[in-house]
């Protein structure tokens, strides 16, 4: 199943922003709501940590983290003493900048090194395809899409973490695509295997690979608010479509069936979810965990 399944067919009905279910850029409205998010997150902190930390032993290797923003799922002094050395990637680096102050880490840490890229190169053009959507232009986003190559250390890290920006990445197709039809389905897709290639690229041989995802939130599911059984209700709500665009985890667990990803591949394990609580909402996250081949 891919999402090409869904495009097109009357039965779509994945959570649409209008439902409030698509997660918006984590946009504090002042140091109140950012110091909020960051005590709101700490056991889904606690959580990434020690499935980042657990991943391989201590003093063997560097660490990549994609997407760590303003670092309110990862606790930094920690991975600083497992690892050699922690990488924070992020389009946003005055977001990392603030993200490592509030941790107490200094910008000079020689273990820690901010990288400010783009890891999936199509905001621009998304920008201008919002404003003139022409299949020219759809062809070109693809394009890059499937083949943007971002200035990244290849084949360095023995854990690279995409740590919930997956969804911030479908967030923007959904923004800029007026339509939910093959076109949407097929960029989705493309950005998706290029974002888990990138993750491999990025990974040396026998390197773990986390993939952590937030993929509905309780606006559209209120269940995940109160439960006993969180699986049992993500699990229904997938059934049911009940999850953002892009993001449904069984896609997800698709993507790594194609075959530039699979070939790469020793192991590949879907954690249970967990709740991420934010100001707005709370989340549900799940984790990919792979291994890349020896
Ligand atoms: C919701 S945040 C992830 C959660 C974050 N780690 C935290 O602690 O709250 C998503 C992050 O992805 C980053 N991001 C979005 N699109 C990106 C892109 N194309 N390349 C790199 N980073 C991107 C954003 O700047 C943001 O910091």
């Amino acid at each position: 199943m891919t999402d090409y399944e869904f495009t097109g067919e009357t039965d779509w009905k994945e959570v649409t922003a209008s439902e409030g279910g698509i997660p918006e850029p984590v946009i504090a409205d002042g140091i109140q709501e950012s110091d909020r998010n960051w005590d709101l997150s700490k056991n889904h902190r606690e959580i990434l940590t020690s499935m980042i930390m657990a991943s391989v032993n201590r003093n063997q290797g560097d660490a990549c983290l994609m997407g760590a923003g303003p670092c309110n799922d990862i606790e930094l002094n920690p991975l600083i003493e497992h690892f050699n050395r922690v990488v924070l990637v992020d389009l946003d680096v005055a977001s990392v900048e603030r993200g490592m102050s509030r941790q107490g880490v200094l910008p000079d840490e020689r273990q820690v090194q901010i990288l400010g890229v783009d890891l999936a190169g199509v905001k621009d053009q998304l920008d201008v395809y919002a404003m003139y959507p022409t299949p020219e232009l759809m062809e070109q986003l693809n394009q890059i899409a499937e083949q943007h190559t971002p200035n990244l250390e290849t084949g360095k890290f023995s854990v690279v973490a995409s740590v919930c920006m997956l969804s911030q990445l479908m967030f923007k197709v959904y923004q800029c695509l007026p339509e939910r039809n093959e076109d949407f389905g097929r960029l989705m897709f493309n950005i998706r295997k290029r974002h888990i290639e990138l993750m491999l690229d990025c990974l040396c041989p026998g390197g773990v690979g986390l993939l952590i995802t937030d993929f509905i939130s309780s606006e559209s599911l209120p269940e995940i608010l109160t439960t006993h059984h969180l699986k049992q209700v993500v699990q229904k709500g997938i059934a049911e479509k009940n999850f953002f665009y892009g993001m449904n985890p069984q896609t997800i667990h698709q993507t790594f069936r194609e075959d530039s990803v699979s070939e790469q591949l020793e192991t590949l394990e879907v954690t249970s979810p967990w709740r991420w609580p934010t100001t707005r909402r709370v989340y549900a996250c799940l984790a990919f965990k792979f291994q890349k081949k020896s």
